[in-house]
């Protein structure tokens, strides 16, 4: 069986900006994982002393800390600020975006619409810059449960799928006077998909790796599975079936923007090892 990795997949440019920042200050802290992926941050652990803290009592007063690259709330921040240590931005400059975007728009008196999951740490984040009304959508049958004004103001998780987006869009051009769209979908996200897509229409079986709770890993499964079924997402070469590459031709891989190299070539390793 042949193995071949998707043109584009992996590390994308604010996960390799937060590693590097984070390696740049051993012995520091990130509020929240840096980075969806477990064994990453054991490796950060490990070989540069920096800690996980999952909230902010388990930050002492004076330890820097790494804020992570999906952002977080308004008030966290102030709050980390106030314990007087070293806050070191590791925000992908992306997710910057869409919360200036919203504290600006909001300010200026429109609704905000915000087409993600409000239970992910880059959209919480988001939605804290709204001085204003804000809410989080995942399709239209939400949007349409909302009573927003005649001036509305638009962004979409990082991660999203863009023909998803354009539902949402589409559903609120019509039924408001003004509708500020602002794309803040990202393109590291558009290439891995893109190219993803493209490998997983030729593979007979594809590779996913990836978090399980990593945003953009999971859409690009979602994409592998449309073209070719047998597309599973794994975070380590354990989860790895023999049975899954019996009587395959092609296996295709591809990774989400926060899987490292060294986790993507363990997993190839052991599928060469099954030698079918
Ligand atoms: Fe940033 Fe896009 Fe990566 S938002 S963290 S460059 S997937």
């Amino acid at each position: 069986m042949e193995i071949e990795i998707a043109q584009s997949y992996g590390f994308c440019f604010g996960v390799k900006r937060a590693i590097k920042i984070a390696e740049e200050h051993p012995g520091s802290s990130t509020l929240g994982p840096l980075i969806h992926n477990n064994m990453e941050i054991e490796r950060l652990k490990r070989d540069f002393n920096v800690s996980l803290a999952t909230n902010l009592d388990d930050i002492g007063a004076g330890q820097a800390t790494v804020i992570r690259t999906h952002g977080i709330p308004k008030n966290d921040l102030k709050k980390l600020k106030e314990k007087g240590g070293e806050v070191i931005d590791a925000t992908c400059p992306f997710v910057t975006k869409p919360q200036q975007i919203v504290e600006k728009m909001s300010e200026e008196g429109y609704d905000i619409v915000i087409f993600g999951d409000a239970n992910h740490p880059e959209i919480k984040g988001v939605m804290s810059y709204a001085t204003g009304p804000v809410y989080a959508v995942l399709n239209v049958e939400e949007l349409k449960t909302i009573s927003l004004k005649e001036r509305v103001a638009v962004v979409a998780q990082t991660t999203r799928k863009i023909e998803e987006y354009n539902k949402i869009i589409n559903y609120l051009v019509p039924h408001h006077k003004e509708v500020r769209v602002f794309n803040t979908i990202c393109n590291a996200t558009f290439e891995n998909q893109d190219a993803a897509r493209e490998l997983a229409r030729r593979a007979d079986v594809m590779i996913v790796i990836g978090g399980k709770q990593s945003s953009n890993t999971k859409q690009l499964h979602t994409i592998c599975r449309e073209y070719c079924p047998d597309s599973y997402h794994i975070e380590s070469k354990d989860e790895l079936k023999k049975e899954w590459f019996e009587g395959k031709k092609l296996c295709g891989v591809t990774a989400g923007a926060s899987t490292p190299e060294w986790i993507i070539e363990e997993i190839i390793g052991k599928i060469r090892e099954f030698k079918v």
